[in-house]
């Protein structure tokens, strides 16, 4: 794949990469680089160039994830709510997400009044498939938002034909995947639409932020429309609106800092994908894990290196969690099947047809963990996780 090595020497030259006692699940790396691009839009990003870093920054990333539209907003969360707003789902209709997978790609769902469908996930990549998505379609069903998990990327061939014989629109929710490739296309360039978050944690942040992508002119000029409280663009009213809409804008601050950062996209997935490959060389011998799995077309952008415990180990995902974290070693959980949450109480026949049918992701969920994972790690820290982890499977 086309991504540049890792520079040690710039790594080495950032001062806020200096190395700290607590090994981190995830944060960013920043350079000079971004430094003088924030300062070049805090000290000079008002009046006529209020906007420019922003204008720069979108037709960078429709540029990167070949589309023809994008529009950035203040976080993933935004985006695939706007998105949904924009597609005109409401109350009555069915989206499918996958159960593992951030609450967030389900809570848009609700607050257009629709209905978010539990999917069970592939037992190798982790995400939707073809067979679990088809087994969630009703004369209902909308929409479906696969999730590209941890950085991986599903069969979106496959995927999309099954939308396409059912008449429903494929959303990428790329939150994780900034960087990762599917079939020689990256991730953010399948399904109608894709969303982006840049979250702190994520490979490539704006501290909070997010972005939508996608093709269609209609779909774009509506989301652009609600993006901005319903005020068509040029309107010679100014303060007139034909619709309520959301404010949900990215400031021109941040989009300097992410158009820094993806600038420099290869060198971070180089470095996150360095981490796996420390982790799978120094947990190796320890029999069990199993690893993300790398599919023949799929480019893995590891934002979060996962490995799954056989149950044989004795360790679910909470206690060695807390046992790592008390050697200040940061850990995750995997996600909780989302049909056992609480938070979707509401939607009863959901989850219990959700808990009866996605045998795969309720077996994964409890074994499954997030190894620490941020840009600022070193070698040796990795190294010495990894001997820890080792120290307590083996035991
Ligand atoms: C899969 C997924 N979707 C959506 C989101 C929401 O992103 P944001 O926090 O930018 O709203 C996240 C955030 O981690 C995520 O992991």
């Amino acid at each position: 794949m086309p991504l540049d090595t890792f520079l040690p020497e710039l790594y080495a030259e950032t001062p806020s990469l200096a190395g700290s006692n607590r090994v981190a699940v995830a944060g960013p790396w920043i350079t000079e680089a971004e430094v003088a691009a924030v300062t070049d839009a805090v000290t000079s990003g008002w009046y006529g160039n209020a906007t420019s870093h922003i204008v720069a920054f979108e037709e960078a990333f429709a540029q990167h994830t070949q589309r023809r539209f994008a529009l950035s907003t203040p976080s993933c969360t935004a985006a695939l709510h706007l998105l949904l707003a924009g597609l005109g789902i409401g109350k009555g209709d069915e989206v499918i997400v996958p159960e593992l997978t951030w609450i967030a790609t389900a809570s848009p769902i609700t607050y257009v009044g629709a209905t978010p469908v539990f999917s069970d996930v592939d037992s190798v990549d982790w995400c939707l498939s073809a067979d679990t998505l088809e087994a969630c379609i009703t004369p209902n069903t909308k929409a479906a938002i696969v999730v590209d998990l941890y950085g991986n990327m599903p069969n979106y061939h496959q995927l999309q034909a099954v939308a396409d014989k059912h008449g429903i629109v494929l959303i990428e929710d790329a939150a994780q995947s900034i960087g990762a490739m599917y079939n020689d296309k990256p991730a953010g360039a399948y399904g109608q639409a894709a969303v982006f978050s840049f979250h702190g944690a994520k490979t490539l942040t704006t501290g909070e932020g997010g972005m939508l992508v996608l093709d269609d002119e209609d779909l774009y000029n509506r989301c652009v429309i609600l993006r901005d409280h319903g005020r068509i663009p040029g309107e010679p009213r100014l303060f007139w609106q034909n619709d309520v809409g959301f404010k949900y804008k990215l400031s021109n601050i941040q989009a300097a800092l992410g158009l820094a950062q993806l600038q420099r996209l290869p060198s971070l997935v180089s470095r996150k994908r360095a981490l796996f490959n420390l982790y799978q060389q120094h947990l190796g011998h320890v029999e069990g894990l199993t690893w993300s799995n790398e599919g023949d077309k799929v480019c893995h952008s590891h934002w979060m290196s996962t490995v799954f415990l056989d149950a044989a180990l004795g360790w679910e995902k909470i206690p060695l969690m807390e046992t790592l974290r008390d050697r200040n070693i940061d850990v995750r959980p995997v996600f909780y099947p989302l049909s056992q949450l609480p938070a979707f109480s509401g939607y009863a026949t959901q989850m219990q047809q959700a808990k009866a049918r996605n045998t795969t992701a309720y077996h994964l969920s409890p074994y499954g963990i997030n190894l620490p994972s941020a840009l600022c790690l070193e070698d040796k820290q990795i190294i010495d996780a990894s001997e820890a982890l080792a120290g307590l499977l083996l035991k």
